[in-house]
């Protein structure tokens, strides 16, 4: 990995104290000063076992851990031979306490049909019945504890339930997100050699249906070509009733469902047994698996939404993240982490501006929604559309607000506070990584004093610290490289079926007293108040609308074009989505280059990995600027990409100088 210097750039002075919880209509700040979150962040350092052994002890556990954690860098055990289940303390437990008919969770639909949209609201009960009979069908179908069991649907309940059941009977699941594409999808299934694929017959967005049957199809097909293809059933549960064509693997969610009994014991769960695997985007061409266990997770993202988003059950409160399960957010802060919480958690279909750009604010006004929890790409699409539409709705609920994906301008900051927040409510601007698990550097809403921009303060038992390549500690606001010196509970246990992956990825790059620490791949500074400041990614890996995207992943499909010799591609600044893409092409001899191409090859990365990975400009150049060694020169072309008239870039490694003078002049 290349080390560029860090320069920090972004001034922002303003602070906002916590309001007093009844100025936002809270019962109660879980932690109420900054002076208390320091002492239990202090002890949670200084004592990470005592400390988390009474988090701990506040789940169900088969059977009690013998050591709270085994370090042996880069690998973390927590609550070893200890035995939970994850299911049952987001479901079960709440019935077993009294608390089966609590709605557990609320779910609204995109399609509205004279002006009421339709809504579903699942119990504890409700939810454990549905859950059990859904692993009773997977159990019927031959799946058992550590089959890796392939989730691709829209935002319905039965998305958390399918979840929910494999974490029941122990078989790993891998979500992938709805948006991409039959590629992306064969990808990952013969990756984790995944038998079991569970999809809908189509989900909807923005008043259309996207055909998610049929990429599953398409994949399983691809997959049959390759001659890797180790799907042997595919549930697909009956949403927007779109034709789908039926074949052998397929298995009718709504009929299996309706024969299957709702008892199913949980499975008890070593502390480390795999909870999941996300697949998300590194430098290389290949997404990775991203492995998450199922003790520490656990208590990590509980504990983390407890205190970051003030959960108080019997509150009245309601929960709302916009996110997709099919990300991290989605796992962690729309299942694992609410629901062993008892405080409702609201799922939404659809797209935010159907069918108009008040339907998110309508949702807060119908819901009564107390927490609200989104993405700086969607807030900066909030402003643009108009402040006119939080207007027309009663927001008055909500307490908490939060963010996650991305840096967020203090701009967007200031204006969500204003016309979300009413001016009063907290924003919780939370840092963390698909493999981080949970929160690692967050405000609490009623502790910590925010800067807008500033992701603020280490969670409990995170040692996070900015270091220069060597370890050594940063200077206050001088940038460096964002590490994580010591094991926290939610942190990826490794890289499916990748070791050197996971340890040249996390912990390669520093060492501190000879030991590896956790690198997270961003650049960050933290200033003399003790708040930390994220500025981007360090590695080639780009953040488009808070979604991560390896450059090399659309390098690669631009690559694999006909018409296409060699491709880069670099992020560059997007009003909405933060960063967008800008891809540098050079055709094979005799290819036209032309807008009928740019056209064919944003259709082609669309089809290869998905829509969010549509590049946003394509240049066509005779050759890329590399230098003598073979590099192409990344940062050049950011500047390029970016419009910068002046090449302010050190090019003096650079092969040769006239492809840069041709690629400033071909604009888009
Ligand atoms: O660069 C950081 C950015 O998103 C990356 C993690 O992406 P992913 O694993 O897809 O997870 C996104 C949701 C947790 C980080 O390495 N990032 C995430 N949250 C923030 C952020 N950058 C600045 N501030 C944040 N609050």
């Amino acid at each position: 990995m290349s080390q560029p210097s860090i320069e920090s750039t972004l001034h922002e002075d303003r602070v906002f104290q916590p309001p007093a919880p009844s100025d936002v209509g809270a019962s109660d700040w879980l932690v109420g000063s900054l002076a208390e979150y320091e002492t239990m962040h202090k002890r949670s350092i200084e004592d990470p076992e005592g400390f988390f052994a009474e988090v701990a002890a506040g789940f169900h556990w088969y059977k009690a851990w013998d050591s709270v954690l085994e370090w042996d860098a880069p690998d973390a055990k927590w609550f070893v031979g200890g035995q939970t289940n994850a299911c049952y303390n987001c479901v079960d437990r709440q019935v077993d306490d009294g608390f089966g008919d609590r709605p557990a969770i609320i779910w609204e639909g995109e399609p509205i049909e004279n002006g009421v949209p339709e809504t579903r609201t699942l119990t504890y009960a409700d939810l454990q019945a549905e859950v059990g009979k859904f692993a009773n069908v997977l159990k019927s179908h031959g799946v058992t504890k550590g089959d890796v069991v392939t989730i691709y649907m829209g935002m319905v309940p039965e998305l958390a339930v399918a979840m929910l059941a494999c974490a029941r009977i122990g078989a790993p699941h891998s979500v992938i997100f709805g948006g991409f594409s039959s590629q992306a999808i064969a990808d990952r299934v013969c990756d984790a050699k995944s038998k079991v694929i569970v999809t809908c017959d189509g989900a909807w967005r923005r008043g259309k249906v996207v055909p998610l049957k049929e990429n599953v199809d398409n994949a399983i097909k691809m997959m049959g070509d390759q001659g890797e293809q180790p799907v042997e059933h595919v549930f697909c549960v009956g949403r927007c009733h779109n034709d789908i064509a039926w074949g052998a693997l397929d298995r009718c969610y709504n009929e299996e469902m309706s024969k299957a009994s709702p008892e199913y014991a949980c499975e008890p769960m070593d502390s480390e047994d795999m909870l999941f695997l996300l697949y998300t985007s590194g430098s290389t061409g290949k997404p990775k698996g991203i492995v998450h266990t199922t003790g520490g997770y656990m208590v990590h993202t509980a504990m983390t939404a407890r205190y970051t988003f003030n959960l108080i059950p019997d509150s009245g409160q309601v929960y709302w993240c916009t996110a997709d399960c099919g990300w991290i957010t989605g796992h962690s802060y729309i299942i694992y982490g609410i629901l062993p919480n008892r405080v409702p958690t609201l799922m939404y279909e659809g797209g935010p501006d159907y069918p108009t750009a008040a339907r998110f604010w309508q949702i807060v006004e119908r819901h009564r929604v107390t927490q609200f929890y989104t993405a700086p790409t969607a807030i900066r699409a909030f402003m643009k559309w108009g402040d006119e539409h939080p207007a027309s709705a009663d927001l008055s609920s909500l307490q908490v607000l939060g963010t996650v994906g991305e840096p967020i301008n203090p701009e967007a900051w200031v204006w969500y506070r204003e016309h979300i927040g009413r001016g009063v409510c907290p924003i919780v601007d939370t840092y963390w990584q698909t493999e981080t698990g949970g929160h690692v550097i967050t405000p609490l809403p009623g502790a910590t004093p925010c800067k807008p921009g500033s992701c603020t303060r280490p969670m409990f038992g995170v040692d996070a610290a900015i270091v220069d390549a060597d370890g050594a500690e940063q200077p206050a606001d001088a940038g460096g490289l964002m590490v994580i010196r010591k094991p926290w509970p939610g942190m990826l246990r490794g890289v499916f079926g990748d070791r050197q992956r996971f340890i040249d990825t996390y912990w390669s790059t520093v060492r501190i007293d000879g030991e590896p620490v956790y690198t997270a791949g961003d650049g960050a500074r933290r200033d003399a108040d003790g708040n930390f400041w994220i500025m981007g990614r360090i590695d080639d890996v780009i953040n488009v609308s808070g979604h991560r995207l390896g450059t090399m992943e659309v390098e690669s499909s631009l690559v694999a074009h006909e018409a296409v010799n060699e491709a880069a591609v670099v992020g560059v600044p997007h009003e909405i989505k933060g960063t967008g893409i800008a891809a540098f092409v050079s055709l094979v001899p005799g290819k036209a280059a032309g807008d009928e191409l740019k056209d064919a090859l944003r259709a082609h990365v669309s089809s290869e990995i998905g829509p969010i990975a549509k590049p946003d400009q394509i240049r066509f150049t005779a050759a890329l600027p590399k230098t003598r060694s073979g590099k192409i020169m990344r940062r050049l072309l950011r500047s390029i990409a970016a419009g910068e008239t002046e090449i302010s870039q050190d090019m003096s490694t650079l092969e040769d100088f006239s492809v840069v003078a041709k690629l400033a002049e071909d604009k888009e």
